[in-house]
């Protein structure tokens, strides 16, 4: 046997997954060069995305400010509940899924007194509950959730539960990770005190850092309460605002690379451009893979166009694995499941793809089952006649 590590493929593979995501050629390319973190064109480039963020929020203007987190979207999570929450404040975690779940979790490593509202994760959060915990357990202080559980693909309804929290006076956390960019969310009509996204996910930049857009009112009071020093979400705006620069060193290569992104969301028509291909990537898909055999997870009422589980077909022959593999080979690369009561696998809709490559993924996932001898015309036929078309027709 060789001792040689293998040579890492050059090859381009098309990522069908929840992030990081295929990025345009443009985006990558903008990262060839330096600047230094303390450079005029830089302190420009950054002053000029959080200005960007708030407009794509419907707040610029509005009392509400964009600060960017070094790190991956849980340093933004973690960030809100560690700087955010009062001493002996409890906090609300809506949980449908592993994204709630991780909330709760972050909460409990600060000691801070969680209050789970949990749901099986192919259940949309109950509001009624939601009102009536909030009555009942005066020393909530935050209430927070997920807007597309990723997990699932589900979307939870952020106004609806909005309009509850603010009967209560009490902040609203919104992880809107795996939507910001791609489903329209004005922050103020849905009375959001932090959303927290992600830049390699719906604006399709790379990974290095998290956004927090924090309600400027609500964040001033918050003066003391950081449980740490380098995620302390009010002293980075405060150095934001001073000097333009970061406290640490920020990510400069994917800040650029953002602010390229975030031109080409603009030229894609915005978020409802975006929106758009995205839907059109996902009703691809869901034709396909029905047409082969597949059905999704979740009813499609409660589904979101960002990505879709579906659970592992019934025959003897399938192994996720070896599935997940074979269309790797062909640089088609999905995403392993992350629900917990059933054995899924996912498909994002999201990044730099279009449907003509939803139908190439299509062809490779019927190849893989052909090759794998997996015939699961039996469930095409089980669903209902329009579901019967041709892949070639998709
Ligand atoms: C809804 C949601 N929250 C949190 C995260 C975690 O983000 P990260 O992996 O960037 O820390 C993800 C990642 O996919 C997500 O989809």
């Amino acid at each position: 046997m060789s001792n040689k590590a293998e040579i890492p493929s050059k090859k381009e593979k098309i990522l069908f997954t929840p992030g990081p995501l295929t990025t345009s050629y443009t985006v990558k390319q903008v990262m060839l060069r330096d600047l230094g973190s303390r450079d005029y064109e830089f302190i420009n480039i950054v002053a000029d995305i959080r200005q960007r963020l708030l407009e794509i929020g419907g707040v610029a203007g509005d009392g509400y400010e964009a600060i960017i987190m070094q790190g991956s979207g849980t340093y933004c999570l973690e960030s809100v509940v560690s700087s955010t929450i009062p001493p002996g404040g409890n906090l609300l975690v809506i949980i449908n899924g592993a994204y709630g779940r991780r909330i709760a979790q972050i909460a409990k490593v600060h000691n801070i007194e969680v209050v789970p509202l949990s749901y099986p994760e192919n259940q949309v959060p109950d509001l009624a509950e939601i009102h009536l915990t909030l009555s009942t357990n005066k020393n909530i202080t935050s209430v927070a959730v997920v807007h597309c559980e990723t997990t699932t693909g589900m979307i939870n309804p952020i106004k609806e539960i909005g309009e509850i929290v603010k009967q209560f006076e009490v902040d609203y956390f919104v992880d809107a990770m795996s939507s910001f960019g791609a489903i329209p969310i004005n922050l103020a009509e849905c009375g959001i005190d932090y959303l927290v996204t992600s830049a390699n996910k719906c604006i399709e930049g790379v990974p290095g850092f998290g956004i927090i857009l924090a309600k400027r009112d609500s964040l001033e009071k918050t003066e003391g309460y950081a449980q740490t020093f380098s995620l302390d979400l009010l002293a980075q705006l405060r150095r934001l605002e001073n000097d333009g620069q970061f406290r640490f060193t920020p990510p400069t290569h994917t800040l650029i690379a953002f602010h390229q992104a975030l031109l080409e969301l603009q030229a894609e028509g915005g978020v409802e451009g975006r929106a758009t291909r995205y839907r059109s990537n996902y009703e691809t898909l869901i034709a396909g893979m029905r047409t082969l055999g597949f059905q999704e997870y979740l009813k499609p009422e409660d589904q979101g166009y960002i990505i879709t589980s579906f659970p592992y077909p019934d025959h003897g022959n399938f192994d996720f694995e070896e599935f997940y593999q074979r269309l790797n080979e062909k640089d088609f690369v999905i995403y392993p499941g992350k629900v917990s009561q059933a054995d899924c696998f996912r498909i994002g809709s999201i990044g730099r793809i279009y449907p003509s490559d939803m139908k190439a993924l299509l062809l490779a996932i019927q190849e893989t089952l052909e090759s794998m001898e997996i015939d699961l015309s039996e469930n095409t036929l089980q669903q209902k006649p329009g579901n019967q078309e041709s892949l070639l027709k998709i």
